[in-house]
């Protein structure tokens, strides 16, 4: 009987240990301030439940939902406000909600096993923060993401800029469903022919049906424009897949990038490439006739018509080529974080790397060779200018992404960026390299991740960790914590 109480003991003193401060007054995360409650914040009450969802006319799917609908109930507040969102759980599985893009106190992040427990079925959790800055940003599962968020766990978070108007503003959240019974070979075909070998093309090819707003072919709603409004298109990817899209001579700019505002951009009509996870807001000034905004990628069938009122050409969607891409890196002005000189304080190598291995799909992603938990943590000190270097050798895309801050990217495959781009995911392309700084100023235990979730599931992913600071909280454990 003794032998099993000490044993029983050990076992729970060696467990609780994982996460315990290394050093007397070490900081748990949960302790990080901000995360206060305020009077006038604004409540919002978000229930994950299974639903069933019709993508398209006659087809129907068994959906994970925020409030019902796919994507989630859209969350929308002015610059300033203070937010109060209740997460119910009605699923029979744990989940979570983290906010994507914004800077906020790390208790709040949502991620399963880093920065919370992951919410059981049956449960809730109330995340309180500022939205500080004026935005375009998106909300999802972090508990299981690489299948919570493919089954619908996601919605937009839209911070308004009380000075800025605009006659129409809308969200577009991009996904992709893996359907039986369409028609559509998509992208199977465009890997047989070879088509598609633009490191977009490995973790998605059962994905054969596009949806804009859970919604798919002629079930997706039309944008309807008065002539000569401005309109304001926020364009979120939350599926797998990069997105390409065509404007078919509209002219439009890009007037926000991951959130952050983009000024006096050039008026373009280029294709305009939208990466998992990325956020890219335009505007066009709403001409006659209608139009239609589609998919570049031939095998990717999409098409988002955009009628405008008075125009007596509704099913006449003029089609003008166009081929080039539009550069992020060498478009418009945005407000530099740092000078480009800025010397670090530290600087970490991150080589992205695909290989064969024994993780389900028998593919592992790697940083450096390990794959998470195993992958090297970011350890900084508040303060740190942190330089990031980010090298593809593999022959798939890597849209990283790194929580609670913005980063500067500073150079593309070795040259020096002239105007400043500041984001929070950065798509790394086959055999590109990035250079990315950004200064650690907000404490706690942030993902630096590929926002492929299936890449995130297979091992891409680090910690940026404070020093100093410590999670209380466990990966796997009794709440099943599974933050990818
Ligand atoms: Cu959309 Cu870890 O993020
Ligand atoms: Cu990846």
């Amino acid at each position: 009987m003794k032998k099993w109480i000490v044993l029983l003991l050990t076992v729970m003193v060696v467990s609780a240990c994982s996460n315990e401060p290394k050093e007397e007054g070490d900081t748990s995360i949960t302790e990080l301030t901000g995360s206060n409650e305020r009077k006038n914040a604004k409540e919002f009450t978000i229930s994950a439940a299974e639903k069933e969802w019709e993508i398209s006319s006659g087809q129907v799917i068994e959906a994970w939902t925020y409030n019902g609908t796919v994507p989630g109930e859209e969350i929308r507040v002015q610059e300033g406000d203070h937010l109060k969102v209740k997460l119910e759980n009605h699923l029979s599985e744990p989940v979570t909600i983290h906010w994507h893009g914004m800077v906020l106190p790390n208790p709040m992040d949502g991620v399963a096993g880093v920065t919370q427990n992951s919410v059981q079925p049956g449960e809730s959790f109330v995340y309180q923060f500022q939205a500080k800055e004026a935005g375009t940003y998106w909300y999802h599962s972090h508990q299981q993401s690489s299948k919570q968020v493919d089954k619908g766990l996601y919605g937009a978070l839209i911070v308004e800029d009380p000075e800025k108007t605009y006659d129409s503003d809308r969200v577009l959240i991009f996904d992709e469903w893996a359907l039986n019974g369409s028609s559509s070979n998509g992208m199977m075909g465009g890997m047989m022919d070879g088509s598609m070998n633009d490191g977009d093309m490995d973790t998605h090819m059962s994905y054969n049906t596009l949806s804009i707003n859970g919604k798919a072919g002629n079930a997706i709603t039309p944008i309807e424009v008065e002539q000569n409004e401005l309109v304001r298109l926020r364009l979120i990817n939350a599926g797998y897949a990069k997105r390409t899209l065509a404007f078919n001579g509209q002219e439009y700019r890009v007037v926000a990038n991951d959130g952050n505002e983009v000024k006096n951009g050039e008026k373009t009509d280029q294709l305009l490439e939208i990466a998992p996870g990325e956020r890219i807001d335009v505007e066009f000034e709403a001409g006659n006739p209608s139009w239609i905004i589609e998919e570049a990628v031939e095998e990717n069938s999409l098409s988002i018509p955009v009628f405008a009122s008075g125009s007596s050409t509704r099913d006449q969607h003029a089609r003008q080529a166009q081929s080039t891409l539009l550069s992020y890196t060498e478009y418009g002005e945005m407000n530099a974080l740092f000078e480009r000189e800025v010397t670090p304080d530290l600087e970490y190598d991150m080589d992205l790397g695909v290989s064969m291995g024994m993780m389900q799909g028998g593919m592992k992603f790697t940083i450096n060779d390990e794959t998470f938990p195993e992958t090297e943590n970011i350890k900084v000190s508040e303060g740190d200018m942190v330089k990031v270097n980010l090298t593809n050798d593999s022959m798939l895309d890597h849209p990283m992404h790194l929580h609670g801050h913005h980063f500067q990217v500073i150079s593309k495959n070795g040259q020096v960026l002239e105007n400043p781009l500041v984001k929070d995911l950065i798509n790394v392309k086959p055999g590109e390299s990035y250079e990315i700084i950004f200064k650690a100023d907000n404490p706690g235990h942030w993902l630096l991740h590929c926002h492929d979730l299936v890449h995130a599931n297979n091992g891409m992913v680090t910690v940026v960790k404070y020093n100093d600071v410590y999670s209380p909280f466990e990966l796997e454990g009794k709440f099943d914590n599974q933050p990818e």
